[in-house]
Order: C-alpha cells, then structure tokens, then sequence
C-alpha cells in the first residue's frame, strides 16, 4: 500500500506534560484517509493535516448508518520506544464489524500498515507520562450519496489519533455500575459482536438513566429474557467467584474484547479456572449477598482493567470487595499495562514496536 503524505501548514501546540489529558478531548496534526468504490476498490490511502470531512448530505452514513470503528492505543516505552498492542486483532474484529454490516473490508495488512504509518508520522504526539498513551480510532463510514437502503457503492476509511489519560474520571479505581434491566443492547443475530456506532448509539439512553441515578456505566443483560450478565458499556466484564473467573461467552452477543482476550490468556496462565458461561444476573446478587463474589471487573482498550465496586440491580445494592480494587484486579491491571508498556517481559508476542514493524 502506498500512502502520500500531505504535511499540515500549521501545527497545534501539543498538550505541556502535567496536562490532564482526559479522553478524547486533544487530536494529533494529521490523520489517514483511503477512499474504497465498487469500481476501485481501495486507493488514495494518505496522510492529510486533520480536519473536517466534506460530505454529501446524502452520504448513506447519516441515514442509515453504516459505520464502525476500532479502538487502540499507542504506549511509549521508557526507553522511548513506541509500541502497539496486538494490531492484528483490531484488524480482524474490524473485518468481522465490516462483514456484518456489508461495508468494504480492509485487509490485515494494510490496516496495521495504516496505523503504524499514521502513528509513526504523528510519533511526537505519543505522550510519556505515567498512564498516558496515543488513542488510535480507526473508521470507515459509507460516503456514498443515495436515498435508499443498500450496501454502499463507496466508504471512507480514515485513523485519527487522539492523546489520552485514563477513560474514567475516577482513574483505576472502583466504578459503580448500574444493571440496566429495561433497555437491551444485543440480541442474538444482530451486531452485538461488532463495534458499529449504532450499538453505541442505542446505549446512550441507558447511560443517562444511568449517570443520573449516580452510576458510571451500565451493565447489560442479554435481550431476551434480561436474565444473563452480557457487558458492560464501554467494557467486557469478568467476576471472581469461588476463586473462578466468569464472563460472558462471545457467542454473538459481546464484543470480542482484545483486553478481554489477553486477561483470560493471563489468568489461564495463572492457572486460574476461567470459565465464558452465562451468568444469571440473581446467581450474581446472590454470590454478592453471600461473600462468594470476591471481585468484579471491566477489560477494555480505553478502560484498560476498571474495578467494579457496585452494582445496583432493581434497587438492591451489592457492594464488592468493600469498595477496594481486588487482589487480582490489581495484579492483572498490572501486568497487562507493564506489557504494554514495555516494562515486562512480552512472552506471548503482543507487543510491536512500531519501528521494527515495516
Ligand atoms: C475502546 O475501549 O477502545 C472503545 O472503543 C470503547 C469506547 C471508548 C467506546
């Protein structure tokens, strides 16, 4: 794939260090754009100085939404290195997310290639304080101008960067979440395994009902019968019963977390049993009321490893682990962010340093 590179006139002052980054709030110089049409397949890929995108007002995106997306993010090493964490694995998920949806699906290749080239060029961006990292959102949207349900004749495949802190305010401690039992976020047969924007879009509703009552996220349960723990909004979830770990099965439903997949990789290693079964949402509150729900936490790329310290479910409360970041929460919060930051040792072959990676 060979990518132009525009470079932008003006530069934007970067955020001083001490800066409270907060998530999503700063945009790197630039961004990669590639352009695909039933014709031509894909071509133009470029970096481009970072700003608005024209388009149509009948690009097929604003009606019927076609669109999905990733989420990634870029470590410096102490030593100045700039890593990725297992690429491969957003490139495929974003494949699966494109299939679904019937949008235009980028190879592996090139999409790594995209993300390192972009994130090599804007590397100066890559902050260096503790917990800080580049946030990568590569997307594709349909840009093509029609009025009339179909798969799109062209998308837009573009990466922006973003520099970022920890994605809850309350950084790696324990977050209240609220078990939403009225709205459904995934039905078996829809595109509750895909990172589409509708997903989000139709959680929002939840989230406010949520943050109102005083609760960070919610935490969904599946569509049916609103019976079994599926996710939580922004993350996978997992909970440590009995000395085992349980979250909920990717069986078309949840999002198929790289966090998530790395944290059961860890915990099997550990020789934790960790079993991806359904768990009633009752089975839960129980364990809770009883002592045997001994921790509770999210995995996810913009939320890292995020501790669970309450659920509400109906109004009764269960409160985990005194309110406290658990043993293995912290252990795993730990060695995933010394991995990905290039601090412990990388045995299983997740880390890339983008300089090694042409
Ligand atoms: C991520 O974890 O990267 C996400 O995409 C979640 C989100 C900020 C919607």
């Amino acid at each position: 794939m060979k990518i132009t590179i525009e470079e932008a006139k003006v530069k934007k002052a970067k955020p001083q260090p001490g800066t409270p980054l907060g998530f999503g709030k700063y945009f790197t110089d630039h961004m990669f754009l590639m352009d695909w049409t039933k014709e031509n397949g894909f071509e133009n890929a470029r970096i481009v100085p970072y700003g608005p995108i024209s388009m149509d007002p009948a690009s097929m995106v604003l009606h019927y939404a076609q669109e999905t997306f990733e989420g990634m993010k870029a470590y410096r090493a102490k030593d100045g290195r700039i890593l990725l964490f297992r690429p491969e694995m957003n490139a495929k998920r974003f494949i699966n997310s494109n299939r679904r949806l019937c949008m235009a699906e980028v190879p592996v290749e090139d999409f790594v290639e995209a993300v390192r080239a972009v994130v090599e060029y804007e590397q100066d961006w890559v902050p260096s304080e503790e917990g800080t990292s580049l946030y990568i959102r590569p997307f594709m949207f349909a840009s093509e101008a029609a009025v009339g349900v179909h798969p799109a004749a062209s998308y837009t495949f573009a990466i922006i960067l973003s520099p970022v802190g920890a994605y809850y305010p309350q950084g790696v401690n324990p977050v209240k979440i609220y078990v939403e039992d009225e709205f459904v976020r995934a039905t078996k047969g829809g595109t509750g395994f895909t990172k589409c924007g509708g997903n989000y879009a139709s959680s929002i509703a939840a989230q406010v009902k949520a943050e109102k009552l005083g609760y960070t996220q919610v935490l969904w349960l599946d569509g049916v019968e609103r019976k079994y723990v599926e996710e939580v909004g922004t993350m996978n979830v997992m909970f440590k019963i009995n000395n085992e770990i349980i979250t909920a099965p990717c069986d078309g439903t949840v999002l198929p977390g790289v966090t998530r997949d790395s944290i059961i990789t860890l915990l099997k290693e550990w020789g934790y049993t960790v079993r991806e079964e359904h768990l009633a949402i009752d089975d839960l509150m129980e364990a809770a009321q009883n002592g045997s729900l001994e921790e509770a936490f999210g995995t996810g790329t913009a939320a890292v490893i995020s501790p669970v310290g309450e659920l509400n479910y109906k109004g009764n409360i269960a409160v985990i682990n005194d309110f406290k970041t658990g043993a293995l929460t912290q252990k795993l919060y730990d060695t995933l962010t010394g991995i990905q930051w290039g601090n412990i040792e990388d045995t299983h072959g997740w880390v890339h340093d983008i300089a090694k990676m042409k």
